[in-house]
C-alpha cells in the first residue's frame, strides 16, 4: 500500500493565491478530482510531480518520506499526462513513446519491450508504427496515457485525461483508467463528473484553491439538498454559481 501526503500546502503566482493550504492523504485508488476551470487542479498535479515548487512551509511525503529526501527516487514513481502536451505528430506511436522512455532514464535495451507493453495496455499495439498525426483524439489521448505508464508509476497523475473526447471516446479512456488503478495511487482532474463517479473511490471537490469537500460517491451524494441524490446534483450545488 501507498500512501502520498500532503500537508499545508499553498500556491501563491505573484498575488494570485492558487492553492489555499491543502492537506490531503491520499492511498491506493483511484481520486478523481473535481473542480470547474481554474479552481487549481493543474495547480496541484504540478506540485505534486515536482514540476512547479509549492510556497514555503509546504510538506509532501510519500510512504512516509519528504519527497525531498527521496529526490529521483520519487520521480521514478511517478507517471504524469499533463494537460496540454505537444504530441510529436510526424512520430510513430511507438517512437513517440520510446523517446519519453529514453528521457525518462529507462535503460536503453529494455525501452522496445517497455513502450510494446505501455501500447498494449492502451490497445494501440497494431497502430505503433502509425503516424500519430493521423490518429483520432481518443487514441492520440491512450498514447499519452501509455507514456505515463511507462516503468509502472506507483503514483499515476492524469490531468483531464478525456478533455476534447466524444462519449464513446470517454468511456473507452475511463474503462481503461479503471484497469489501470491496482496496487496504485491514480489522480484524475476532471470537470466533468461522469468521467469519474463510476470509478473514483474517492472524490475531492477543489475550489478558489481548496478542497471543499471529499469522500466516497455515496458519502457524498448524500449531501445534495435539492434534487436526487448524485453527484452531478452536488457538483451544481457547489460550482452552480461559477457558471
Ligand atoms: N503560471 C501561472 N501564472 C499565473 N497564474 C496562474 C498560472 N497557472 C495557473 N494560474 C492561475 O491559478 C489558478 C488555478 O489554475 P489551474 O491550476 O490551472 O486550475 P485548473 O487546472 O483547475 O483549471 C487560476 O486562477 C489560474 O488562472
Ligand atoms: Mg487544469
Amino acid at each position: 500500500m501507498n500512501t502520498l501526503t500532503l500537508e499545508k500546502i499553498s500556491k501563491h503566482y505573484g498575488k494570485k493565491l492558487a492553492l489555499d493550504n491543502l492537506n490531503i492523504s491520499l492511498q491506493d485508488g483511484i481520486y478523481g478530482l473535481l473542480g470547474s476551470n481554474g479552481a487549481g487542479k493543474s495547480t496541484l498535479m504540478n506540485i505534486i510531480t515536482q514540476n512547479i515548487p509549492c510556497d514555503k512551509g509546504g510538506i509532501i511525503t510519500w510512504n512516509g518520506t519528504d519527497i525531498k529526501q527521496l529526490g529521483t527516487t520519487y520521480r521514478e514513481v511517478i507517471g504524469y499526462m499533463p494537460q496540454q502536451q505537444e504530441l510529436y505528430s510526424s512520430f510513430s506511436a511507438a517512437r513517440f513513446v520510446g523517446y519519453i522512455a529514453s528521457l525518462k532514464g529507462i535503460p536503453a535495451n529494455t525501452i522496445k519491450d517497455e513502450v510494446n507493453r505501455v501500447l498494449s495496455l492502451v490497445e494501440l499495439s497494431e497502430c505503433a508504427d502509425q503516424k500519430i498525426g493521423g490518429f483520432s483524439g481518443g487514441m492520440k489521448q491512450r498514447v499519452l496515457i501509455a507514456q505515463a505508464l511507462l516503468g509502472e508509476p506507483k503514483l499515476l497523475i492524469l490531468d483531464e485525461p478525456t478533455a476534447g473526447l466524444d462519449p464513446k471516446q470517454r468511456v473507452i479512456v475511463r474503462n481503461l483508467i479503471c484497469d489501470l488503478s491496482k496496487d496504485r495511487i491514480v489522480i484524475i482532474s476532471t470537470h466533468i463528473v461522469s468521467d469519474i463517479e463510476t470509478i473514483a473511490d474517492c472524490v475531492l471537490f477543489i475550489k478558489n484553491g481548496k478542497v471543499i469537500d471529499s469522500g466516497s460517491v455515496k458519502e457524498l451524494s448524500e449531501k445534495v439538498i435539492d434534487g436526487e441524490k448524485n453527484l452531478e446534483n452536488l457538483y451544481m450545488q457547489y460550482y452552480g454559481d461559477d457558471l
